[in-house]
């Protein structure tokens, strides 16, 4: 049994999501956890992390970068962060491309990710996220829109689209959890 600290931070909300489903699937598996939104950090979470086995963070990307609250968690927690092994969710769209140069792209990602920020997980999971194209603004509408022509695909606009494969990211925090273990 594990004790295990997920920070996650989300736009639009699937991040949020996918992190209460990893935590929801290690509670039921008997490990402790707690859940923390990047956007929201407790003052001491230098503690909290100090206390558990191991941390993982979850953050999507929009427009080629990762989510700035999880980076500015990681540039105030880093010495506590360091000294825990940790795991790492990148969610992004990107990921699903059939084009293999597209996928390379959501890779490296994370890679300049870890890179800015100077802290690097020992397990990373790529993850796919969501369209939210009946919830999006106007902006946020015609950008989508926009990347969907470049692609050739079809955009609906009053349709949401999950993507996320939930039996992957039990499989990912689950290997995580054991490796803390051992
Ligand atoms: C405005 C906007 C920009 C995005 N930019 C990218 C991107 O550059 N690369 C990518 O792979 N996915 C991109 N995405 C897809 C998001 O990563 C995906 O929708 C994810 O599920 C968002 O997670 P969140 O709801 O936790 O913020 C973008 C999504 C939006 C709405």
């Amino acid at each position: 049994m594990a004790d295990i600290v997920i920070i996650y931070g989300t736009t639009e909300g699937q991040t949020r999501k996918i992190a209460r489903h990893a935590a929801d699937y290690l509670t039921r598996e008997k490990h402790h956890v707690s859940l923390i939104d990047a956007a929201d950090a407790p003052e001491d979470l230098d503690d909290r992390i100090a206390k558990a086995d191991g941390v993982v963070l979850a953050a999507s990307v929009h427009m080629a970068r990762h989510n700035a609250a999880v980076a500015r968690v990681v540039d105030t927690h880093k010495a506590a962060l360091d000294a825990k092994p940790g795991a790492f969710v990148s969610v992004s769209l990107g990921i699903l491309s059939e084009d293999a140069d597209e996928r390379a792209e959501a890779e490296a990602y994370a890679a300049d990710f870890f890179h800015t920020v100077g802290w690097t997980p020992r397990a990373v999971l790529h993850a796919a996220g969501a369209l939210r194209n009946a919830e999006y603004d106007w902006i946020k509408r015609w950008m989508m829109r926009r990347i969907a022509r470049q692609r050739g695909e079809p955009f609906q606009a009053g349709v949401d689209q999950e993507y996320t494969d939930w039996r992957a990211l039990e499989a990912f925090v689950e290997g995580f959890a054991k490796s803390l273990s051992v």
